[in-house]
């Protein structure tokens, strides 16, 4: 691919909930487009800052490699963010402040709604955007991973950890509520590294006649139960609805109530002592792990090459254990949990990574005598 020699103005904002990693986005891209010699700059609270021209820009280019990696660490994002939906009567006002920032192009570092909003802006020719796709709940479609994923589930697989060592004291059946809105790839992975006894996740609803009988057999063996359930499981009656009135820009209602449901219904029909935890914000506020910190960085070198080669309107993804680049109008949100990860008998992640068992059942199958 040609070397574009002429310097761009790239823009970067990160939009919708935090995750561990983002400033490392952030540094990974500035510092790719800095080494290209293009100009960058940092704006402020997602999509809100493309909706003016904000004076508490960051110019980022300014500041050599050591300085951004310093100032981009940690967790949450230096940059500010927001929950902001541009419609289409805004598109102008989109198109005449990245006019006023004399942008060639933004990176925009989101979830589902961020970069939905991107692929509809680079279709309607408003802006020149890369996505990197940003989330806790690892339910982009069109990515294996997202950064963040596995730091979030190292920080719930200790907080149930922890909530079993009170739960085992007091012999009491703990109920451990955990972001994933509506996916439940953080209560899965965490339930199984934290040891709880029973997972429930919004993808599959266990009937409540089969997971009260499940939750005494437990207590009776072990005088306690770890419960971990996904603050998307609403599968329960009748619900707790904490919060319902919290609905963001993208018509998102924010979730709680899922464990204080669950656990009123086994207080009321097995008369069990209950304590409930909710896990919440704590899970993604920290910074990332080493691992996925790296990870998030080679994400944001990645779009910083593509800024820089001009192949806007693509997103950043990994994909079968590489970086690569997919088309902007591809992502897709609602990357669920799959029927073979989760075993709805033992109400757990299954042991078996379900891969395998698909490679094994080719290779039986194709076994001479199968
Ligand atoms: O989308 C990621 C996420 O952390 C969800 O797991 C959670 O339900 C939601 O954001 C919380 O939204 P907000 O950050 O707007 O409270």
């Amino acid at each position: 691919m040609a070397n574009r020699s002429d310097t761009q103005r790239i823009g970067i904002f990160t939009g919708g909930g935090i995750a561990p990693g983002i400033n490392r986005v952030i540094f990974g891209a500035a510092a790719e487009l800095k080494k290209k010699g293009h100009d960058v700059i940092g704006i402020p609270d997602g999509w809100a800052g493309m909706l003016e021209v904000r004076r508490d820009i960051m110019q980022l280019s300014t500041l050599n490699r050591w300085e951004l990696s310093k100032l981009f660490r940690g967790g949450g994002t230096k940059l500010g963010s927001s929950r902001t939906k541009i419609d289409e009567s805004q598109y102008e006002t989109v198109r005449a402040a990245s006019r006023e920032y004399g942008l060639d192009g933004v990176i925009a570092v989101g979830g589902d709604d961020t970069l939905g909003q991107a692929a509809r802006l680079y279709e309607k020719k408003i802006l020149n955007i890369i996505g990197v796709p940003k989330t806790i709940d690892n339910d982009v479609g069109g990515t294996d991973m997202t950064f963040g994923f596995h730091s979030a589930v190292e920080e719930a697989a200790k907080f149930i950890d922890r909530m079993s060592t009170d739960a085992e004291s007091m012999r009491r059946v703990a109920a451990v509520e955990l972001m994933g809105r509506d996916a439940g790839h953080v209560t899965i992975q965490a339930a199984y590294a934290g040891g709880a006894h029973i997972t429930l996740i919004p993808e599959y609803p266990i009937d409540v006649s089969r997971l009260l009988p499940r939750i005494q057999e437990i207590y009776a063996a072990r005088r306690h139960v770890i419960i971990a359930i996904a603050e998307g499981y609403e599968h329960l009656q009748p619900p707790v609805l904490d919060h319902q009135e919290e609905v963001d820009a993208f018509g998102n209602v924010r979730k709680e109530g899922a464990a204080k449901s669950l656990l009123r219904i086994i207080r009321e029909k097995t008369g069990l002592p209950t304590q409930e935890q909710i896990a919440g914000y704590h899970v993604r506020n920290g910074p990332p792990l080493a691992h996925d910190g790296n990870f998030a960085a080679e994400l944001g070198a990645a779009a910083g090459w593509l800024a820089h080669e001009r192949m806007y309107g693509r997103m950043v993804a990994l994909r079968d254990g590489s970086i690569t680049a997919i088309p902007l109008s591809d992502v897709r949100g609602g990357r669920l949990v799959q029927e073979d990860e989760y075993d709805q008998e033992t109400m757990m992640k299954r042991d078996l990574p379900p891969a395998f068992v698909r490679d094994m059942q080719i290779l039986t199958n194709s076994a001479p005598g199968a």
